[in-house]
């Protein structure tokens, strides 16, 4: 026998020995009562939480601690001792929280035709682990969903076909231990798409042209085959000290000149596309900023020294 194993077999002993704490979930709001082991109920025992005597407002009722409208000040580690030797007896996590709502589903595609995501988030938080249950359902046939890598309440799904007719439903269950609730949405194909905004937009002034700007930009990298699914593309633009934008919508074109700009004035501008056919306009790309050409301005003509401005403080 070697040291290394007896100690192992200690270690593991000793963790056998020790009694294990089981989790108890409770409504928030509710009266809660926790049982200490399989105790009759002439046995007499004291609680401990966390350690210490328990101060909230609670009864004892032979091996039973009834906390009355628990709150999350109740959650904690509670330990129950057989009197009059005070052997440990049980040992319960309380976790108080509420059962899920109705979560709130979107899906959108933005790979369009290979695919859709649907994302979900809760509107009230529930205080205790709830997981998420998705069911993906088009012509009487359930699709196969896949958990995004990065986004926890995010699933990715391929379309089994392209220009189908019947509507997708997607059923999302919030589960925790107190409930669980379900969300469904049906919708079309068409109806979801939704493309990411076009991306590496510049804009540049051009020589000797005090009213033009050049722009361009790429097609969004997460759009798959721009070439059978081409997208079109809108335009807005406005110089910094306007508030009112101006509009070009352009088809299948990665670039537009701007020819009635403010000579001299900063322009800030924006693009978004949308699948030519259907679906919904992507938000707005990233706003860039650019100044038509100027002619070279005239060497400003310096004051003399001492010659402060007056009347303007
Ligand atoms: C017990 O300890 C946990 C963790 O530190 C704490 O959140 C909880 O409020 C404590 N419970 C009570 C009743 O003191
Ligand atoms: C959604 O899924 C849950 C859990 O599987 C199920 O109980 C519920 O009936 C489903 N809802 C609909 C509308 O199909």
């Amino acid at each position: 026998l070697r040291w290394g194993s007896i100690f192992y077999c200690c270690v593991f002993l000793c963790l056998c020995l020790l009694p294990v704490a089981r989790n108890q979930y409770e409504r928030m709001g509710s009266d809660v009562t926790m049982q200490c082991g399989s105790l009759d109920n002439d046995a007499s025992v004291s609680w401990k939480v966390n350690g210490t005597d328990v101060r909230a407002q609670h009864r004892l009722e032979g091996p039973r601690l009834i906390l009355t409208e628990v709150n999350l000040g109740h959650n904690g580690l509670y330990s129950c001792f057989q009197n009059p030797h005070g052997e440990r007896r049980d040992t319960i996590f309380l976790h108080i929280g509420i059962s899920p709502r109705e979560p709130t589903v979107t899906c959108r595609s933005n790979t369009y035709p290979k695919g859709f995501y649907c994302s979900w988030h809760q509107l009230y938080a529930t205080y205790i682990p709830t997981t998420f249950e998705v069911d993906v359902q088009h012509n009487q046939r359930s699709l196969e969903v896949q958990k995004d890598s990065v986004h926890k309440n995010r699933c990715h799904v391929r379309f089994p076909e392209v220009f189908s007719s019947f509507p997708y439903k997607v059923n999302v269950t919030a589960v925790n231990a107190l409930g669980k609730a379900s969300t469904m949405i049906s919708f079309e194909e068409s109806s979801i798409v939704k493309p990411d905004p076009p991306e590496r937009v510049t804009a540049t002034p051009i020589r000797l042209n005090p009213r033009r700007l050049e722009v361009s930009w790429h097609s969004p990298a997460t759009w798959p085959d721009i070439d059978n699914f081409p997208l079109k593309y809108f335009l807005r633009y406005r110089p910094l000290i306007r508030d009112q934008w101006q509009h070009v919508e352009l088809s299948d074109s990665t670039s537009h000149t701007i020819t009635d700009a403010y000579a001299g004035k900063e322009y800030i501008i924006q693009v978004a596309a949308k699948d030519t056919e259907i679906g919904t306009w992507s938000d707005w790309s990233v706003a860039v900023h650019a100044t038509p050409w100027i002619e070279d301005p005239l060497p400003i003509t310096s004051t003399t020294e001492g010659d402060f401005p007056t009347g303007r403080l």
